[in-house]
């Protein structure tokens, strides 16, 4: 029971999420050669075609395939980045309101791969809501998170860098981070839902994430270089709904 690309474009950001449940799996594609161009397509329409129970896949291809993707599958898409460039005279800035129209539900923002000053952020999650889109921000430690936390994004990454792409999954080597994270949200009262990522690699590792106090997970490599897509996700997506 996905929430389809349509039923997106017409509600206000905040009820999306709520829609969206409390078990979300993000796949970040980055840009890893399995995705350039077509392989961007078929990873989604792997994703699209699972049915993972109330676990909402949301798959976030570099920004060339956006429309491609967005046109081709019925989950929600994301963009992995978005910039405050003006609507109109800038050039090569990927702007909250391109990536609407696109047909995307929301954008990673600053992720540890593509950071942002935290001025910039608090710009962009309002110009992302004003646009009618989910903002995914991306904390690297609990302070962070909870910097980020007031400037209320619908969806709150915590992701240790140094832990990314490793196979070393965060529930399991800084399994506090998450507990001590979801806490302080909790304790300042973040209404949105808390994911986390990093070097997630198995089913095993997101049923930690879960019991640990998450809602749901950012992936990248261990999906994107699976040998079998639909099989990983099933294992990561089953893991959520234990
Ligand atoms: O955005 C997801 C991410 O940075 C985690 O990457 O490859 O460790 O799953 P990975």
């Amino acid at each position: 029971m996905g929430v389809g690309r349509l039923d997106l474009y017409h509600q206000p950001a905040a009820e999306v999420t709520a829609k969206m449940g409390h078990r979300i799996l993000v796949v970040n594609f980055k840009n890893y050669p399995e995705v350039l161009g077509e392989g961007s397509l078929r990873l989604a329409k792997a994703a699209a075609s699972l049915n993972l129970g109330a676990v909402e896949v949301v798959v976030a291809p570099p920004t060339p395939m956006l429309y491609a993707v967005t046109s081709s599958v019925r989950i929600p898409v994301f963009a992995q980045r978005a910039d405050l460039g003006e609507q109109g005279k800038s050039t090569g800035a990927t702007i909250p309101e391109s990536i609407k129209a696109s047909g995307c539900a929301g954008s990673i923002l600053n992720h540890s791969e593509s950071r942002i000053p935290m001025d910039v952020l608090r710009a962009a999650i309002e110009r992302m809501r004003s646009a009618g889109l989910i903002s995914c921000a991306c904390a690297e430690t609990t302070e962070e998170a909870l910097e980020i936390a007031e400037l209320e994004p619908e969806l709150l990454a915590i992701e240790p860098p140094e832990l990314i792409g490793t196979g070393l999954a965060v529930s399991k080597a800084r399994p506090e981070l998450l507990t001590e994270t979801a806490e302080a949200l909790r304790d300042v009262g973040y209404k949105g839902t808390l994911l986390c990522g990093a070097g997630i690699v198995s089913g095993e590792d997101v049923s930690t994430a879960i019991a640990l106090g998450t809602s749901g997970i950012l992936v990248a490599s261990s999906v994107v270089k699976a040998m079998d897509w639909s099989s990983k996700l099933r294992e990561l997506g089953a893991a959520m709904s234990l």
